[in-house]
């Protein structure tokens, strides 16, 4: 073993005890390019997996128990394996892994008791799935030699989330936190469950720009939105009944229909359909090489997730703007649920030096914070290291 995985194993060694076989399991954050908000609504988006990721280290316990420490918190927690089934929430970090246990169970798999530790490069709170990362390590490393499908691996872990955590979220983070690739982008269509690979083109990096903050307001907007989103299918199926979630719905047709749809809704769904049309716009530019028009479809994005999605916050808009400003910048914009968390920015290679030095400064006089700023490199789906 070596480089992270050795380091993990022996803090494992430190915490649990030394064993023979510890075992390490990565699971990759992501950040999406394009598709925000798309997914609940059965859409496309276009996520990559990073190479910051969460590892589990595991290895066979004792006592019945499920053992997990938090490195990067130094916190541990405990449950009797034959508890996990009954258990409730605690509202915390340890739910992603008790949730992932019970779904594991549920799923109709044997639990033995077990040690795990986790270490996670991927900043919580940041809009680059924390998460699923840990989500989809957990579950990994719990099923061991098992294997299972990786559509029913991603959805296993989206139902701890939702169905344990309670965030009802899409299936993006799991889905490209399992299926990414070394140098591409993964297309999910997140009805068919199905993805294409997208190779983006010489002459752009794409950089995350973390605003440090994550406003309290993110989860219950994030409901009230999926909501939102129901209650314009509701109304357009008055007029279409086939419509059955706003996947159905181009963004042409979405304009003759418009008028049956509450304002509030409307909004929400404008911004759906006309996103939807945003990814596969930026695939294509992607595929024929047109850097300026990925950049102005990040843009729109933007806008659109400003202004008619409203999940987009002060410190957001201050970053994108200030982005938008600087040479060599094509294109800027929120990624991933909002209120907080980072911008995602299509930035030529020779400007990055300069970019990273001035909206560090930007920021830092505006907010009194220093963002974090991550080079990101799409990376591998989530596995086994060694
Ligand atoms: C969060 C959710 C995803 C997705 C994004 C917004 O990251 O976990 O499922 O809905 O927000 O695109």
């Amino acid at each position: 073993m070596a480089g992270p995985a050795a380091r993990i194993v022996e803090r494992f060694t430190q915490v649990h005890g030394a064993v023979p076989g510890v075992r390490v399991f990565r699971g990759p954050g992501r950040v999406n390019l394009i598709g925000e908000h798309t997914d609940y609504n059965l859409g496309f988006v276009l996520p990559m997996a990073l190479d910051l990721a969460c590892l589990v280290a595991c290895a066979p316990g004792g006592d019945g128990l499920l053992r997990v420490y938090s490195e990067n918190l130094g916190e541990p927690r405990q449950w009797p394996v034959a508890a996990l089934p009954e258990l409730k929430p605690a509202g915390d970090w340890g739910d992603y892994v008790a949730g992932v246990a019970r779904e594991v169970l549920r799923s109709g798999f044997v639990l033995e008791p077990v040690n795990l530790l986790i270490s996670s490069s991927v900043p919580v709170g940041s809009g680059l799935s924390s998460s699923a990362a840990l989500e989809v390590a957990t579950a990994l490393a719990l099923l061991g030699d098992r294997t299972m499908d990786g559509l029913e691996l991603a959805r296993l872990c989206r139902r701890a989330e939702n169905d344990f955590v309670g965030m009802p979220c899409g299936i993006m983070d799991q889905y490209v936190s399992v299926f990414g690739r070394e140098h591409a982008a993964v297309k999910i269509d997140c009805r068919g469950l199905k993805h294409d690979t997208v190779t983006l083109p010489e002459g752009v990096e794409i950089l995350a720009v973390n605003t440090m903050v994550k406003h309290e307001l993110g989860q219950s907007a994030y409901r009230n939105r999926v909501r939102e989103c129901g209650e314009a299918v509701e109304a357009i199926r008055r007029r279409k009944p086939a419509v059955a979630s706003l996947r159905d719905v181009s963004a042409a047709e979405f304009e003759a229909l418009s008028a049956e749809v509450p304002e509030v809704p409307r909004q929400r769904a404008r911004h759906v359909v006309t996103e939807n049309q945003r990814v596969e716009d930026f695939v294509a530019a992607s595929r024929r090489g047109d850097l300026p028009a990925m950049g102005e479809l990040f843009v729109g994005s933007h806008r659109s997730l400003q202004h008619d999605y409203e999940v987009s916050c002060e410190e957001l808009d201050f970053l994108v703007d200030t982005a938008l400003a600087l040479p060599g910048v094509l294109g800027a914009r929120m990624t991933g649920g909002g209120f907080g968390g980072c911008t995602v920015s299509l930035v030529r290679p020779e400007a990055v030096g300069q970019f990273e030095e001035r909206i560090t400064a930007a920021y830092r006089r505006r907010f009194q914070l220093t963002p974090q700023v991550f080079p990101c490199r799409p990376s591998a789906g989530a596995g086994e290291i060694s």
